[in-house]
């Protein structure tokens, strides 16, 4: 079973990839051959400057081991390491109909945000159907955001085998429901783009001001307060123990416990868990050559399977 899955170097990785994505493809590179990788390609549609994009795809490399990937278990590169993606993008292109990149929500939100519509922009979706179908991947674990980008890449292999014959395999995603749609420190989905993140390796000093920054309503500290609607306990069950987020419930429903009380709470839990992540990542960063070779070896088993999918693709085409 072939496992794929990738994460755009467009700034610092924070809770919501880690618990959409990345905890969730760390446990699963026991289960079957892993393939994970640093979609840099896709994110030179947001960020514009060679320097920071070079620094978000170290960080991303560094961040990653560190919270755990093991690279003797999964294979792990950078996506423009295999160009043979662009190749497979192109042909992909040619049996996408318009209306289905039309539709994507993705597209939508980043050009009313103001982003330039670009056709990279617009491609986006073809191009991550590449980085899936070119690594044969069976199963994509994902945060609930990428579903859609996952329906479009079926379609867009059973167009393609429709065509051409059963070439392509037909993934699937994965999406671990209770951490779908992570919500960031403002209520709405976590998200770089709406600035509302906790970073998952932020300093000490900025973490604890985020997360006291939290917005609350007005009740008074002696006064019960609901438990069902409240940010600070959804991030808490994140990385509190069950009983710990029943205490917290139990304080809000009975009163004498205000919100000041509860976030530093959450701040304590939130950086307990990262802690041995936070250690593992200072050991990293002393070695800036292991992080390198790790990725060019994965590089390098990547683009042997690539291109083993794009010599059949070809020749599917009648392109020899
Ligand atoms: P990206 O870089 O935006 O996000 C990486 C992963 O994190 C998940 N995620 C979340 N999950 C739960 N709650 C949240 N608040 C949250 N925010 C982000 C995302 O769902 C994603 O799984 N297009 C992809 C990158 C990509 C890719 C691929 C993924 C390129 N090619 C091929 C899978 C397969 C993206 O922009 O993810």
């Amino acid at each position: 079973m072939r496992i794929l899955s990738g994460i755009q170097p467009s700034g610092r990785l924070h809770v919501g990839n880690y618990f959409g994505m990345m905890d969730p493809a760390i446990r699963l590179q026991d289960e079957g051959e892993a393939f994970y990788f640093i979609a840099d390609y896709h994110s030179l549609t947001t960020v514009h400057s060679p320097e920071e994009l070079r620094e978000n795809v170290r960080n991303v490399a560094i961040d990653f081991l560190a919270c755990g990937l093991d690279p003797s278990k999964a294979t792990f590169f950078r996506q423009s390491d295999v160009p043979e993606v662009t190749e497979l993008s192109w042909l992909l292109s040619t049996v996408t109909p318009m209306g289905l990149l039309e539709r994507c929500h993705s597209y939508k939100d980043k050009t009313a945000r103001g982003h330039e519509a670009t056709h990279g922009l617009f491609a986006y979706p073809v191009l991550m159907a590449a980085d899936i179908l070119i690594y044969d991947s069976n199963i994509v674990p994902v945060g609930e955001d990428q579903k859609q980008h996952l329906e479009v890449t079926r379609d867009i292999a059973l167009k393609f085998n429709n065509r051409y014959g059963e070439v392509l395999a037909i993934p699937e995603p994965r999406i671990r429901q209770e951490y779908a749609k992570v919500p960031g420190l403002d209520g709405k989905k976590m998200s770089k783009s709406y600035g509302n993140t906790l970073e998952l390796f932020g300093s000490e000093k900025a973490t604890r001001k985020k997360i006291m920054s939290i917005l609350t309503d007005s009740t008074p500290v002696e006064e019960a307060k609901d438990p069902s609607d409240s940010i600070i306990i959804d991030l808490y069950r994140l990385v509190a123990s069950n009983a710990e987020v029943e205490a917290m419930e139990n304080d809000y429903k009975n009163g004498g416990v205000g919100y000041g009380d509860f976030k530093k709470r959450l701040f304590s839990a939130y950086w307990d868990y990262f802690e041995p992540m936070r250690k593992r990542r200072e050991e990293l960063l002393a070695d800036p050559g292991y992080v390198d070779e790790i990725t060019r070896e994965g590089a390098s088993r990547a683009r042997e399977s690539a291109a083993a999918t794009i010599k059949r693709v070809r020749e599917a085409c009648g392109i020899y």
